[in-house]
């Protein structure tokens, strides 16, 4: 079967396994953390990066760091993975849910139509590494002075107007899931784009205390300072994340000829960066298309279920929002397989499956 998803394998994290093996200080100084936070401080110049367990717990250190009145709404993408939604509910914060456009991204108009005087913070996510619309995004969070919480978690291979999504956010997360072309086994990594948050987001993936303050030698001690938890990335995931950033050039290169040969040569239109999908048409009947994709030994399937559906995100009304492109969309998605690695041939029989599922 081929996956929809594989982790990539690199000789060099078998290497820096095994030199953490012989080094086990490195769990205390973090050598492999602290040279994936030089290696991502380079990508987002200017910004401050901790490498984290996981995206999940970087969104979920985001909203603690903002620290908005319990009740206080943020405004984000019912189309998104549980995490975000979580993150503001552990922060006493209550999710509004808007629409999205049709690439899967926030609609501007529809982030305008559910703003109260109690929204405080949007939650702006790229789905699949395509950006959102962020100069219009932007303006609707300065307008209404919002705090921007960033979910690039598939953002790493994308761009906005030059600029590296997860640049954009106040806070910004990013995973690095062993579900993304560039993995740490499970990891993520917070990006603070704005001073005022470097130091609360120290503490808090210190368990909140001044641990960073005392090993820098600015303290004679250390203690509890503030809400935290021990979200710092294990040296471990470090190291096999450090191998994967030697390789960053030649992911990108692969996943980018991967999706041009999907769109040359299926004559789909297939959206993505960093995972791929293809909208069917809204009359297709979607288990039996995932079912010959499986039977053809491709594995292709669906993807989130819009949060305002589930058991627990209903509790959230929606406003007076439909979400009418959200629920077609969550119904029309089909997902493509997409990783380095994946061979020529690969690619060359997904293409002639497709087309002749799509055609029949
Ligand atoms: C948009 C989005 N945000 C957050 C996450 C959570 O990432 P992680 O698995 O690193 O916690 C995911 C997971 O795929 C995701 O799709």
């Amino acid at each position: 079967m081929i996956p929809l998803v594989k982790p990539i394998i690199l000789p060099e994290q078998e290497k820096f396994l095994n030199e953490l093996v012989h080094h086990p200080e490195y769990n205390t100084t973090g050598h492999f953390a602290s040279l994936c936070e030089i290696w991502l401080e380079s990508r987002f110049s200017g910004s401050r990066v901790w490498v984290v367990s996981s995206c999940t717990h970087a969104l979920e250190a985001a909203f603690m760091a903002l620290d908005l009145p319990a009740g206080s709404e943020v405004v984000m993408p019912s189309w998104n993975f549980v995490s975000a939604g979580n993150a503001a509910v552990r922060a006493g914060l209550k999710p509004v849910w808007a629409d999205i456009d049709r690439q899967g991204n926030l609609c501007p108009e529809s982030v305008e139509r559910v703003i109260t005087s109690n929204t405080r913070a949007l939650l702006v996510m790229h789905y699949m590494g395509i950006p959102a619309q962020m100069d219009t995004l932007l303006e609707i969070a300065t307008r209404n002075h919002l705090f921007v919480v960033e979910d690039a978690a598939y953002g790493l291979f994308s761009e906005y107007e030059e600029k590296p999504l997860g640049s954009f956010g106040h806070i910004s997360c990013i995973s690095f899931d062993h579900t993304k072309p560039l993995h740490a086994g499970r990891g993520g990594a917070l990006v603070v784009n704005d001073s005022r948050w470097v130091d609360p987001v120290e503490k808090i993936i210190d368990m909140g205390t001044d641990k960073a303050a005392f090993l820098r030698g600015e303290s004679p001690t250390y203690q509890w300072v503030s809400i935290g938890s021990k979200f710092r990335m294990p040296e471990a995931s470090a190291a096999i994340l450090w191998a994967g950033l030697q390789h960053y050039g030649e992911i990108r290169i692969e996943l980018e000829r991967v999706l041009s040969r999907y769109n040359r040569e299926s004559g789909y239109k297939i959206h993505g960066r960093a995972g791929a999908f293809v909208v069917l048409p809204q009359e297709a009947d979607r288990p039996h298309v995932i079912q010959q994709f499986q039977e053809a030994g491709i594995y292709c399937t669906f993807h989130y279920q819009p949060l305002h559906q589930s058991v627990f995100g209903s509790r959230f009304p929606a406003h007076s929002e439909s979400l009418e492109h959200t629920n077609l969309f969550a119904d029309t998605l089909l997902r493509l397989p997409l990783y380095a690695g994946i061979k020529h041939e690969e690619v060359s029989y997904i293409i002639h499956v497709l087309k002749q599922i799509l055609r029949s």
